[in-house]
């Protein structure tokens, strides 16, 4: 006699992580799209522009050229030369092509770092509000996600006390993203500097810095690198970025990172058991993002400025929502403080800034997501990566939403 099959049973390092709630927000408004609503979409962390043409001619002439194959593990020469390239001229920061690892976007070169240091029970403090990822990386791999709440009076920003309070003899690494998602707050040199004090003191803490929204500064905030503050910390430290967020290239999946020689041979061995090297035409894409034309970001970054500041506008002048100007990235993460506990036209108490946001997509049909999923609560994160009309609709919306709170 045939055996019953089992019940399917998922892995006790997945059995608590769940689909990103951001996807589930974004199915949702798929969802109400398809009905015939007119939803506005302010959920996703990807720039609306298109890949600069550039960049898509140098993929197709990598195709016509063959260069179809299998590439070397963890980026080719000329990749891994762009890259060095591109640190010394945008960071100041010297790195040898070994100490460069490049994978299947960002994502995947914090998964391999993760997954290439962590064992069971080891600690890794997260910055936060942080993005949702973070977490859920360590956790698949084995480690304890620790997040210390950087909050709204310190401009979101991570205190030296709280990380030092943070730290165990079990902590393996800092995660700190800057300019950061959700919070678009972004560190100067002095700002970084009693963080990496920290550090200094904590020799076994290691410091995973994610740059990826480097470009995107407004005004005349600059974003430094803590290895440029703080060169003691080279050994010890992961820079990840990619050209997913700069060069409008999210689908492409390309993502590099820069660190000490032994950790990139390990992050090495994590990739060639899971996807061997990063997609070849797509490497010969970023080769000339990073080595043509830069005029693009600039023009971009002002485009999102403007757009930034349009919504801070618009939040701030909402009774009931105030936001922080952030100093970069392309998100605004509001307080909604002020309409928890009031009640909407249907009689519903929002209790939280989850019921915030499913009320202004349910009713208002603007998808924006709960500050809770990263780490800090009642706020919610705008994506302003849209086309201003779409934003203007979209605050008009929200300024209704709440003006019909009782
Ligand atoms: C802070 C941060 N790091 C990394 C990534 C991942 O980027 P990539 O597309 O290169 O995997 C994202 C994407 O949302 C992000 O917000």
């Amino acid at each position: 006699m045939d055996a019953a099959p089992l019940a399917f049973r998922p892995a006790r390092r997945i059995a608590n992580i769940g689909v990103s709630e951001i996807l589930k927000i974004g199915a949702r408004a798929a969802q109400l799209k398809r009905e015939g609503r007119p939803v506005i979409v302010l959920g996703a962390g990807e720039p609306d522009f298109d890949t600069p043409d550039n960049v898509k001619d140098a993929a197709i002439a990598a195709i016509k050229a063959g260069q179809t194959k299998y590439t070397t593990l963890d980026g080719t020469v000329e990749m891994k030369a762009a890259i060095v390239a591109k640190f010394e001229r945008e960071n100041g920061l010297s790195y040898a092509p070994n100490e460069i690892t490049v994978g299947a976007g960002a994502k995947q070169v914090i998964h391999n770092a993760l997954m290439a240091t962590l064992d069971e029970g080891d600690e890794v403090v997260i910055a936060a509000p942080f993005w949702t990822s973070y977490a859920d990386m360590v956790i698949i791999a084995g480690g304890v996600p620790v997040p210390v709440v950087g909050r709204e009076e310190n401009g979101f920003r991570l205190n030296a006390a709280d990380l030092e309070r943070a730290i165990t003899p079990r902590t393996r690494w800092l995660m700190l993203n800057s300019p950061s998602n959700p919070s678009g707050a972004a560190y100067t040199a002095a700002d970084l500097r009693p963080i990496l004090d920290v550090l200094l003191r904590h020799p076994h803490v290691w410091l995973m810095s994610d740059e990826i929204y480097e470009h995107l500064c407004y005004g005349n905030f600059v974003c430094t690198s803590p290895v440029k503050v703080e060169p003691a910390l080279r050994d010890r430290t992961l820079i990840v970025n990619g050209v997913s967020k700069s060069y409008a290239m999210t689908g492409w999946r390309v993502g590099y990172g820069a660190g000490p020689q032994p950790l990139i041979a390990a992050m090495a061995v994590v990739q060639s058991q899971s996807t061997t090297n990063p997609s070849s035409i797509s490497q010969a894409a970023a080769i000339e993002a990073l080595n043509g034309p830069q005029e693009v970001l600039q023009e971009r970054r002002a485009s999102f400025e403007r757009r930034r500041n349009l919504v801070v506008n618009a939040l701030n002048a909402v009774p009931g929502l105030t936001c922080r100007k952030p100093e970069g990235a392309f998100y605004t993460f509001a307080s909604c403080a002020g309409v928890i506990g009031r009640k909407t036209a249907s009689g519903q108490v929002l209790e939280s800034d989850a019921d915030f946001c499913r009320y202004l997509l349910e009713e208002h049909d603007v998808a924006v997501v709960p500050g809770s999923i990263f780490g800090l609560a009642p706020y919610f994160r705008i994506s302003y990566a849209t086309a201003e009309a779409e934003l203007r609709t979209a605050m008009t919306r929200i300024a209704k939403a709440v003006e019909a709170l009782s």
